[in-house]
């Protein structure tokens, strides 16, 4: 592992991003050994006007108390140092990089190297400013070696056209192995899992395709609607927010053919080319919907199209998925929160149980909550009738793995930056093929011509997305 002084630099430190996930993250990760005190200094920069110990105190009730304690996070909030200036003018980034300065001098005056980690906790409004700030003030500049990184969040653009413009502004003043565009979706349990699942399993190899594989549903709901974010949200919806990024990218890790190697380019490479392959969008197998009350928020303007809810078939034209839908489902203000990927499998050939009417057998991995992968199977119902029924093959991770602590998405990914490892970040040319799957659609409903449907807060959504789900073959399902 690399050695020397370590600088963290959380931009945008007093906004909800930082609070709720950026300083919770680096804390757990501090607590675990992964941020030595010695080596490690955390910077928060914004516009406010506050001392350290005033962002200290911001930071403190958001960062999760184990059983440890409160000594760990009086000494992780000592290592929180605060710098405040604009984002766009030289006199801040230069006090940022004295501070950084001072630090790594104190910490590094004899050996090792400097690391520099910029997490951009803002809009993407201000990140070529940010970006170019960095670039000219604050990079790392140890003739002892070391390394600038930047971490940005999404929404990284609106449309392809966006998108690409931002990329080319960033990318002009930092090469790809220093960008890393998080989507946490990729830091989850279960996601990561999916390669292991799928590539070390015989299991599957042989029925993982259009033979056997009736259809895909990928399925996030919440059962809370934006509830603050109205304003953000409504220029944003359904799709930009979830769809585009995390559901397309588990769709890839689903989707992709067998990487090369675990190396982080031959893992992109392959869902570069599911992106590449995915057919445009048929107006019947879209459905859009938007929970009445959503409207009600100040910031939402009355007359707003803005999807809170949406589902949609995908199609990938390749040998393996020529003729299986992939459904893209997600919605706020649903009946429940889950994420999951439910894999259906065809009817069996030659039925000689005349029940199959009872299910298919399914593969679901539940994201969250309670991660669990599970297999739906028909089994002789017990007893001295030979009828069938449907149960489960059930690995939940709480029974399984008792006692051991699932890493949040956040946590897990910025140690991969500190470590250089861009396996679960997105590249940009993933990027650009996510945009130009969407950007159609998405500007068909911008200018009004796709209309959302309304539908009840609490219920699944607008009747018409489980019409669509039967359309195109999907089995409902009896038991979980
Ligand atoms: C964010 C979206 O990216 O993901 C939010 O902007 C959403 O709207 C959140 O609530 C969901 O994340 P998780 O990890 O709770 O599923």
């Amino acid at each position: 592992p690399e050695t020397g002084c370590l600088s963290i630099i959380v931009l945008g430190a007093s906004g909800d991003l930082a609070k709720k996930k950026t300083f919770p993250a680096l804390f757990n990760l501090y607590r675990q050994g992964f941020l030595q005190s010695n080596e490690v200094h955390i910077f928060g920069y914004a516009r406010t006007k506050i001392s350290d110990q005033e962002l200290r105190d911001r930071i403190q009730g958001y960062l999760p108390r184990g059983n440890d304690g409160e000594e760990d996070v009086s000494n992780f909030l000592l290592l929180i140092k605060y710098v405040s200036g604009s984002y766009d003018a030289p006199e801040g980034f230069q006090a940022l990089d004295k501070a950084i300065s001072e630090h790594e001098f104190s910490r590094n005056s004899t050996e090792g190297s400097s690391r520099r980690l910029f997490y951009l906790a803002l809009p993407p409004s201000v990140y070529p400013p940010v970006c170019k700030m960095i670039k000219s003030y604050c990079m790392n500049k140890s003739d002892l070696g070391g390394w600038t990184r930047i971490v940005v969040e999404k929404p990284f653009g609106k449309d392809l056209a966006s998108a690409e413009e931002l990329s080319s502004q960033i990318g002009e003043l930092f090469d790809e192995p220093q960008i890393y565009r998080i989507d946490h979706y990729l830091g989850k349990e279960l996601v990561q899992n999916l390669l292991v699942l799928r590539f070390a399993n015989r299991l599957f190899l042989p029925l993982w395709n259009r033979d056997n594989i009736a259809n895909v549903q990928i399925v996030f709901r919440e059962d809370f609607g934006t509830e603050g974010r109205g304003g953000y949200f409504d220029q944003y919806g359904i799709i930009r927010d979830i769809i585009q990024n995390h559901l397309l990218q588990v769709l890839c890790l689903v989707a992709m053919e067998k990487p090369v190697s675990l190396k982080p380019e031959h893992i992109r490479d392959e869902k570069v080319k599911v992106l590449q392959s995915v057919l445009p969008m048929k107006d019947e197998e879209v459905v859009l919907g938007q929970y009445e009350g959503y409207k009600d928020d100040p910031t939402v303007p009355d007359n707003s199209n803005t999807p809170t809810f949406a589902t949609m078939v995908l199609h990938i034209h390749n040998e393996r998925w020529e003729g299986v839908p992939f459904i893209l489902k997600a919605g706020k203000a649903l009946n429940s929160r889950k994420a999951e990927i439910r894999v259906q499998f065809k009817d069996v050939p030659g039925d000689i149980f005349k029940c199959q009417k009872q299910g298919r057998n399914e593969f679901v991995i539940r994201l969250q909550p309670s991660e669990a992968i599970y297999m739906k199977l028909t089994v002789k119902q017990p007893g001295l009738e030979m009828s069938t029924a449907q149960s489960e093959l059930d690995l939940s991770y709480r029974q399984r793995y008792q006692g051991v602590v699932i890493p949040e998405a956040y946590e897990r990914l910025i140690l991969d930056t500190i470590k250089g490892d861009q396996q679960h970040f997105v590249r940009r040319d993933e990027l650009k093929a996510a945009w130009e799957i969407f950007t159609p659609l998405l500007h068909r409903i911008d200018k009004g011509e796709f209309k959302s449907l309304p539908y009840k807060p609490g219920s699944r959504g607008p009747a018409e997305a489980d019409q669509l789900l039967e359309k195109v073959g999907y089995v409902q399902t009896h038991g979980y």
